[in-house]
């Protein structure tokens, strides 16, 4: 898949229990993950949510941004009508070339828009969005092709010169919105999880941790499905700068005991294409969600980042992360050191107890604890 390629780097592969999207189950929840308690939070939050709650999601849109950037345009009135009057004929040069296989999927390139954008230095750039519709697929490798493709095109229609082509993985032409609505939870803390939401759209300090707890569960399922996480994390965090200030990609509002999230964004995954079908372990996890488009997944991928959230924010706002945290860690504090299987063990135990009493534990605990056992 890669170059240069040495052997492979592996990462545990975990799953949780299934959910349930718009009356539809998906049976089981694949997670790549290398961080400790992020599928124990998921896991203990999916029985409750389950029990307590519904998920719905929807989608606005079906296509796919690709760019051709002209950074500085000469004849600013003529850029755009010289575009728009060839638009018919781009779209079938498109469709019936780099696009042909698309099309035949029932997708390919829907529509070309103009932009004009002022710079600092008062020239004008000018950007082509070509917007198309790839089905199931995610993809970048046709909609890059497309852009290169009609980039002669445009440049020898508008007397421009363009620069360079490529997709936006900030794509606003097809955002996903989940809602969990959970009834029957403790009022009071559904009332702290809201006001923990809230110091999320205000604070971008803490906007950012409430977002990468939001990303912990989609970028798992991502990786595990063979999906590109990080085109999904920079539009995730393009989206939550939309208005100009960066917040919290989840809002959480309670009433009495019903508690109702929202997460929104642009999750463009596909199911066919690219990496799902030639690893293996991505078939694999697609057959567990039992996804029949890529629409589905971002569903799922959605709910388990609304649900990761409500995990991160129902112990933020209760024990504290460190508690739940505590005991894999621990255990990770002494695979640091030379300690023999049983030596962990017994170590883990005293460790625990050095955590009820001094509420924090440090790689030199794990060190000195070790140290008197052998003593
Ligand atoms: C840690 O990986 C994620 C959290 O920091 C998320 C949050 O603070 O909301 C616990």
């Amino acid at each position: 898949m890669i170059e240069n390629s040495v052997g492979y780097f592996q990462l545990p592969f975990a799953v949780a229990p299934g959910i349930t999207i718009n009356g539809k189950l998906h049976p089981l929840i694949p997670l790549v993950i290398e961080e400790t308690s992020v599928v124990a939070g998921l896991c203990k939050s999916i029985l409750f949510t389950n029990s307590h709650g519904t998920i719905s999601a929807s989608q606005s849109g079906d296509g796919f941004i690709g760019q051709i950037h002209f950074p500085n345009i000469k004849n600013v009135e003529n850029f755009e009508l010289s575009i728009l009057a060839c638009k018919d004929y781009l779209l079938t040069k498109a469709n019936q070339g780099p696009c042909e296989n698309m099309v035949q999927r029932g997708g390919g390139v829907k529509d070309i828009t103009v932009r004009l954008i002022t710079r600092n230095d008062g020239k004008t750039m000018g950007v082509i969005h070509v917007l198309v519709d790839t089905k199931d697929a995610m993809g970048a490798n046709t909609i890059n092709q497309t852009c290169e493709y009609l980039k002669p095109m445009v440049e020898a229609a508008s007397g421009e010169q363009a620069l360079l082509c490529i997709l936006s993985n900030y794509n606003t032409e097809k955002i996903t919105k989940v809602e969990i609505t959970i009834e029957g939870i403790d009022e009071t803390l559904a009332k702290r999880i809201e006001e923990a939401s809230v110091i999320a759209q205000f604070d971008h300090y803490r906007a950012v941790t409430h977002n990468k707890g939001i990303m912990n569960g989609m970028d798992a399922i991502c990786l595990a499905t063979g999906n590109d996480w990080r085109a999904l994390e920079a539009g995730m965090h393009g989206f939550a700068a939309r208005n100009g200030q960066y917040r919290g990609l989840s809002n959480w509002v309670s009433e009495g005991k019903q508690l109702k999230g929202i997460l929104e964004g642009p999750i463009n995954v596909g199911i066919v294409g690219g990496v799902t079908n030639i690893h293996p372990l991505a078939a694999l996890a697609l057959r567990c969600l039992k996804v029949e488009s890529s629409t589905e997944l971002a569903y799922v991928i959605g709910a388990i980042g609304i649900i990761q959230n409500f995990a991160a924010l129902r112990a933020l706002v209760t024990d504290g992360i460190a508690k739940g945290h505590m005991r894999l860690h621990l255990k990770n504090l002494l695979k640091q050191t030379d300690a023999t299987e049983p030596e962990q063990e017994k170590a883990l135990k005293l460790l625990e107890k050095i955590f009820d009493t001094k509420h924090y534990v440090s790689a030199n605990d794990a060190h000195n604890v070790l140290k008197e056992l052998r003593s």
